[in-house]
């Protein structure tokens, strides 16, 4: 009993020590975040979990590069004219998983969009 309540603080502590690790990792990953996210963005684009009828980005824009206005190049204020209103880069993407994705609109703060914002300028 002794030995088997041992064995159980050890991995309980092993657990916890691993826990505690994990933010160093994504420091890690941080420094590296650009690249990364760009590269996220271009997954999430041909991922069509974002809605819930199959459709990705992809399926509607099969020339990603082609999307006009997309990034300060073409769009210098940072504006789309779109659903009869001026909205950002991350208002369109929204604008696309809420109306033809039939999605859930992501977060301002949501990785995912701006990972998707930063493909698109990227681009
Ligand atoms: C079912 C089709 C469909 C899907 C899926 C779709 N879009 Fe769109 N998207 C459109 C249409 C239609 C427009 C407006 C016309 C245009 O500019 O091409 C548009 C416009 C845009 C624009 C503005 C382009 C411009 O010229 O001003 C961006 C950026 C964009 N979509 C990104 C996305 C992203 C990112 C996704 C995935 C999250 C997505 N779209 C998914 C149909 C779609």
């Amino acid at each position: 009993m002794g030995v088997k309540r041992l064995i159980l603080v050890v991995l309980l502590a092993a657990i916890f020590a691993g826990c505690a690790q994990r933010p160093q990792a994504e420091e890690a990953l941080e420094t590296e975040k650009p690249d990364n996210l760009v590269e996220y963005g271009r997954a999430l684009f041909a991922d069509a979990s974002l809605g819930t009828n199959g459709k990705s980005c992809l399926t509607c824009h099969p020339e990603p590069s082609t999307l006009s206005g997309v990034g300060d190049k073409y769009n210098p204020k940072g504006y789309f004219k779109m659903a009869k209103r001026e909205m950002t880069l991350k208002e369109v993407i929204n604008f696309c998983i809420e109306v033809p994705m039939k999605g859930k609109p992501l977060p301002e703060n949501d990785e995912r969009l701006t990972a998707l914002e930063a493909y698109l300028k990227s681009l």
